[in-house]
C-alpha cells in the first residue's frame, strides 16, 4: 500500500460520521425489503450476500449510489437501488451502521 493510501485511510478512520444525517429508525423500516437477503439485523441470510451490520455509513451510501447509477454492477442490487431515494439511502445506511457486531476468532 502506498503512503498516500495509508494516509487517506487513516484520515477516513479518524473522521467521525458527523456530516452523515441518516435517520436509523426510518432506515430500519425501509430495510425490511432488504432482510430477505441481508437478514433482518444485517447479517446475510442468502448466499453470496455481504453482511451490512456495522458497515461504515459513508461506505454504504457510496455503494448504494453506485448501484443506482450503474457504476457498480450487480443485476439485483442495480434494480433495488433504483427504488431508493437519497433520503432512503442515508436512512438505511444509518440503520445498518448502528447495528452492533462483535467478532470471535475461530
Ligand atoms: C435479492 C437479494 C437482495 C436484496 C433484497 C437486497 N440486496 Fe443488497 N446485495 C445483494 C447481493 C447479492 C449483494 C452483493 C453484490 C455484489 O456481489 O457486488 C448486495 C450488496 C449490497 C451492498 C454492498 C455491500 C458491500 O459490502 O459492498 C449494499 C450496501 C446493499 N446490498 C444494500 C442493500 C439494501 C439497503 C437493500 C434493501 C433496500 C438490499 N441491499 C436488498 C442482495 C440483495
Amino acid at each position: 500500500m502506498r503512503r498516500g493510501q495509508i494516509l487517506a485511510l487513516t484520515l477516513a478512520a479518524a473522521l467521525p460520521g458527523a456530516a452523515l444525517a441518516g435517520d436509523a429508525a426510518a432506515g430500519r423500516q425501509k430495510a425490511q425489503m432488504c432482510a430477505v437477503c441481508h437478514g433482518p439485523m444485517g447479517i446475510a441470510a442468502a448466499p453470496e450476500t455481504p453482511n451490512l451490520a456495522g458497515e461504515p455509513e459513508g461506505y454504504i451510501v457510496r455503494q448504494l449510489r453506485a448501484f443506482r447509477t450503474g457504476k457498480r454492477q450487480h443485476e439485483v442490487m442495480n434494480v433495488i437501488a433504483k427504488s431508493l431515494s437519497d433520503e432512503d439511502i442515508d436512512n438505511v445506511a444509518a440503520w445498518f451502521n448502528s447495528i452492533k457486531v462483535t467478532a470471535t476468532a475461530p
